[in-house]
């Protein structure tokens, strides 16, 4: 299984920054073939994107989706129409989501059924906030959040699916989890895939976010069950992305 590095680029960048990063990813992409590279820009310049490369190794994303096809949704974004323009995947249940625009498990539940009918790969985020953790309620908050945007999940579109568990405590704060304990969440998050779908559960990727960068990967890609990250600030850089991306393809 080809580690999964994919870089969140949030609300950031203009026209000509994005190209530029994009351009990087790409390079990095075609030169570090163990691994699989994406990047997740603004839903404005996908399109651009897409279009620029003739050949294209890295994966281009969407930062959310809406679980209808079309309709009266003003200022959503349909999963068919990321699809239509050559999406290759979206990123759901992220916390930034979750936490300042209110999205629930339901919600979220719908969007990813949504995107994977539409042939789209995902990528959906868990992750407990500091307080939760605080509390020992880690555990329960993961689980509460993979079963319940997981209901309803169709067996056959499981394979398009990817994990990423982002402790909200870490995300663009600097405080990285430490490998252990990043380790012992992605452990428990592949053992109720595995008590719910079985076998799958060892061909799942799951991926860490949160304050990833070159200094803290190192250690956090060798864990067993770290399959990959979700990368927002450091992937701003491409010269630092390139570096978590090269630790990746090393593998040691
Ligand atoms: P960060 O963000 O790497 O800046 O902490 C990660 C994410 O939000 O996916």
């Amino acid at each position: 299984m080809k580690k999964w590095i994919c870089g969140n680029w949030k609300m950031n960048g203009d026209q000509i920054e994005v190209l530029n990063w994009s351009k990087e990813a790409q390079r990095s992409a075609k030169e570090y073939e163990n691994v699989e590279v994406g990047i997740a820009p603004p839903f404005i310049y996908l399109q651009s994107i897409i279009k620029y490369f003739e050949e294209k190794n890295v994966k281009i994303g969407a930062q959310n989706a809406h679980w209808e096809n079309k309709g009266a949704f003003t200022g959503e974004i349909s999963p068919i129409s990321l699809k239509n323009i050559g999406c290759d995947f979206v990123i759901l249940g992220h916390s930034e989501r979750r936490n300042i625009f209110s999205e629930s498990d339901g919600m979220i539940s719908k969007r990813l059924i949504s995107s994977l009918n539409a042939h789209l790969n995902a990528i959906l985020c868990v992750g407990e906030r500091l307080e939760e953790r605080e509390r020992n309620k880690t555990f329960d908050v993961i689980r509460y959040q993979i079963e319940n945007s997981m209901e309803g999940i169709e067996t056959d579109n499981l394979e398009k699916l990817t994990l990423a568990y982002e402790p909200v405590w870490a995300i663009g704060t600097g405080k990285v989890a430490k490998p252990e304990q990043a380790q012992e969440v992605h452990e428990f998050i592949r053992r109720i895939i595995r008590d719910k779908y079985g076998e799958f559960s060892k061909n799942i990727r799951i991926l860490y976010g949160g304050s990833v960068k070159p200094e803290n990967w190192h250690s956090l890609d060798q864990m067993p069950d770290i399959d990959g990250a979700l990368v927002g600030g450091a992937s701003l850089v491409p010269e630092i992305f390139r570096k978590i991306i090269e630790i990746s393809n090393k593998g040691e």
